[in-house]
C-alpha cells in the first residue's frame, strides 16, 4: 500500500464497527478532506483489491447512519430473492425466466427451490430424488451433492415438501441465518443465486431475506397488488432496522405480472406502483410483464418461456427486465 499527501482537517468520527478489511494495493495520492464528521459508520467484510485513487478533494462532509457490508461482493455472487406473499403472482415464473435468461449471459447461477410446493423443481423437469434444500438445512445431505445441472450455467437445489415443517424445526435466533449460511459457502461458485419463495410468512421467508442482497416483487394486477408489495416491504425493513440488524436486502425490482398494458386500468395500476415505488427506500424499478398464454402453456411441456415461446410478450418483457436489473446493480 502507498499513499502519499494526505492533509485531513477537521475530522469527528464517533461509531465506527469496522471488521474483516482485507486491503491490497492501494494507491492513494493527493487527498483532502476538510471538516468531516461521520457518525455510525459500520463496516463490515469489506475487500478491497488494487483501487488507484488521484487528487480527490472533500470539503463539509456529513455522513450518518452509513452501513457498508460486503463491499468484496462485487468479486463474488449475488443473491436474489424473488419474494411476494401473495401466491399465484408469478415468483416462479420470474425465478425460472431471470435463471435462464441470466445463464444465457455467460452468468453462472444456482436457482435454490425454497417453496414446499417445489413448483420450479418440476417445471424445470429436475431429479426429484436427489438431496433437497431441506436435506441440506437440517445436515442430511452435503450442498454439493444436492446440486443438480439444469442447462448450460444454471444449476438448482430443489425443493421438498419438507419445507412445511421449517417454522416447528427452525426456532432459534440463529436459524435465520442457515440459508445465508448456505449461500454466502456458494457465492464463490455463483454470480447469481435466485431464491424462489412459497407464499406465505414463515421461517423460510425470513432466512430469505436475511441470505438475499436484492429483492425482487413480483405482484399481479388486483386490487391487493399494493398491499403485497408493502407487506414485503415491511418485513425487509423490520429485519434491516432495529437493534440487531439481521438483513441488508435490498428491494430493486417490482415486475407487474400479467400486464395488459394496452388497458387503462393496468396503465392506472402501473403509474400507482411508481408512486408506491417513490415511498420505497432504494426506489425500485417498476416494470411490466406482458400477459401471454404461452407463460401459461409452457409448465406442460417443462420449458422456460424464453425456449417455448420467445417472441410472446412476457419473454420480452422478462428479456428487459433482466437488463434493467443488471443495469441497476451496476453490473
Ligand atoms: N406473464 C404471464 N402471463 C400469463 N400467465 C402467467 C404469466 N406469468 C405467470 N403466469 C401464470 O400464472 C400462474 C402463477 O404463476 P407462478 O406459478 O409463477 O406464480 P407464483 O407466485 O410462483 O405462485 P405461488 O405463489 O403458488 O408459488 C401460472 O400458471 C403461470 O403460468
Ligand atoms: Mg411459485
Amino acid at each position: 500500500m502507498s499513499i502519499f499527501n494526505i492533509s485531513i482537517l477537521n475530522i469527528n468520527i464517533y461509531n465506527i464497527h469496522i471488521s474483516y478489511i482485507h486491503i491490497f494495493n492501494i494507491n492513494i495520492f493527493n487527498i483532502s478532506i476538510y471538516n468531516t464528521s461521520i457518525l455510525n459508520i459500520h463496516i463490515f467484510n469489506i475487500y478491497i483489491f488494487n483501487i488507484s485513487i488521484l487528487n480527490i478533494h472533500i470539503f463539509n462532509i456529513s455522513i450518518l447512519n452509513i452501513s457498508i457490508k460486503n463491499i468484496g461482493e462485487k468479486l463474488m455472487g449475488k443473491v436474489i430473492s424473488i419474494a411476494n406473499q401473495k401466491g399465484g403472482v408469478g415468483k416462479t415464473t420470474t425465478t425460472i425466466e431471470f435463471g435462464c435468461l441470466l445463464s444465457g449471459k455467460g452468468k453462472k447461477v444456482l436457482i435454490i427451490d425454497f417453496d414446499q410446493q417445489s413448483n420450479t423443481s418440476q417445471s424445470l423437469d429436475c431429479d426429484l430424488k436427489k438431496p433437497t434444500i431441506y436435506d441440506v438445512m437440517t445436515a442430511k445431505a452435503n450442498v454439493l451433492d444436492a446440486i443438480q445441472n439444469i442447462r448450460e450455467g444454471l444449476d438448482i437445489i430443489i425443493g421438498s415438501l419438507e419445507l412445511s415443517k421449517a417454522d416447528r424445526d427452525f426456532t432459534d435466533h440463529d436459524d435465520f441465518f442457515i440459508l445465508k449460511d448456505i449461500t454466502d459457502y456458494l457465492k464463490k461458485t455463483y454470480d447469481f443465486i435466485l431464491i424462489d419463495n412459497a407464499p406465505a410468512k414463515s421461517i423460510t421467508g425470513t432466512m430469505s431475506y436475511v441470505a438475499a442482497d436484492y429483492i425482487i416483487v413480483p405482484t399481479d394486477v388486483d386490487d391487493n397488488s399494493v398491499t403485497g408489495i408493502m407487506e414485503v416491504n415491511k418485513d425487509i425493513q423490520k429485519y434491516k432496522c432495529g437493534k440487531r440488524p439481521i438483513s441488508d436486502a435490498e428491494m430493486v425490482l417490482i415486475l407487474l405480472t400479467r400486464c395488459e398494458h394496452t388497458t387503462a386500468l393496468h396503465q392506472a395500476l402501473l403509474d400507482d406502483l411508481e408512486k408506491l415505488s417513490d415511498t420505497l427506500e432504494g426506489k425500485p424499478l417498476v416494470l411490466p410483464i406482458a400477459k401471454s398464454i404461452a407463460a401459461s402453456e409452457t409448465k406442460r411441456y417443462n420449458l422456460p418461456l424464453m425456449d417455448y415461446e420467445p417472441k410472446c410478450g412476457a419473454a420480452k418483457d422478462y428479456v428487459i427486465a433482466v437488463d434493467k436489473f443488471l443495469e441497476r446493480i451496476g453490473e
